[in-house]
């Protein structure tokens, strides 16, 4: 019993990659999932897995980037299922260039969708769980544990060519580490963890796929990402199942007394 079975969790940019690994991996201990990506096929496709596993699962296909996505998403979970009570929040892609070349929309729309984006779900959610813990206590009971996990990255320290990115993932950081503050009295812990390289579209060879987001193109070019693989203590990149496991962890009630914590998950490649 890890405490997640029955849960309420909202999971954002849950259509593919580490997003689509936890809701996936919740959805197997039994929480009860909402799931939130911009492209509505590859959500589809992840409502499809919880519920040939048994599980449960409602999806909105909209962008984090929208004002009201915060509001949309607990709402929702509030209106399928009761409650909220974990969150994860991995929507986002890159649209990398060096500071001198990099432009202000390009600066913007990583800003808006990572930090923003993780802000206004986060808030939202939070507001919902903070009412209902206090609700719990008014009862004069002690309010389950609940636990939001935001995304970070290796990069969030800096990293060539991701001024927009970097900034944005440290941001997240003091952002999750002031919520675990606020929470703490309601049970809400509150916790982030930072990818290294991830086996996910983002990180894959930029030669070999044409994936896309608007005017950025995903993934590594080749030689670079070669040369970033071959550096690496275990030679290799994590897989999506090894990026999610941390996270079924922090949203456990393992991790009840973990909050404000930054977890890094990079195969050792943060020592150096
Ligand atoms: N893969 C890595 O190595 C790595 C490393 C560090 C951090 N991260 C972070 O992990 C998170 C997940 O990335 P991933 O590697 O699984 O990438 P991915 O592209 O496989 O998955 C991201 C998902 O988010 C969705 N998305 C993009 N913009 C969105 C928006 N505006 N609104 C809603 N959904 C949106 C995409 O459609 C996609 O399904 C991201 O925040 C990324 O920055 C990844």
């Amino acid at each position: 019993m890890n405490g997640i079975e029955g849960k309420v969790a909202i999971v954002t940019g849950a259509g593919r990659g580490i997003g689509q690994a936890v809701a996936l991996g919740l959805a197997e201990q039994g929480a009860l999932i909402v799931a939130n990506d911009l492209d509505q096929e590859p959500l589809n496709e992840t409502l499809s897995q919880i519920e040939a596993m048994g599980g449960k699962g409602v999806g909105l296909a909209a962008s984090v980037g929208d004002a009201n996505i915060g509001t949309r998403l607990a709402d929702l979970a509030v209106s399928s299922f009761g409650d909220v009570h974990l969150v994860f929040t991995a929507a986002g892609y890159t649209w990398d260039g060096m500071i001198h070349r990099m432009t202000d929309d390009q600066w913007q729309a990583i800003i808006d969708i990572h930090l923003t984006g993780t802000f206004r779900v986060v808030r939202d959610a939070f507001n919902v769980m903070r009412d209902n813990a206090k609700a719990a206590m008014d009862r004069g009971e002690t309010p389950v544990a609940r636990h939001i996990v935001t995304v970070s990255s290796q990069s969030g320290f800096g990293n060539l060519g991701q001024a927009n990115y970097a900034a944005a993932k440290a941001g997240i950081v003091g952002l999750t580490r002031t919520v675990a503050l606020e929470g703490a009295m309601f049970n809400v812990v509150a916790n982030s963890v930072a990818y290294g390289a991830i086996d996910t579209r983002l990180t894959r060879a930029r030669e070999s796929q044409e994936e896309r987001h608007g005017q950025a193109v995903l993934g590594i070019p080749k030689s670079r990402r070669d040369e970033m693989v071959g550096d690496l203590p275990m030679k290799r990149v994590g897989t999506v199942e090894e990026a999610a496991g941390p996270v079924i962890f922090l949203c456990s009630d393992q991790s009840n007394y973990v909050s404000g914590a930054l977890l890094e998950i990079n195969g050792a490649s943060h020592i150096s």
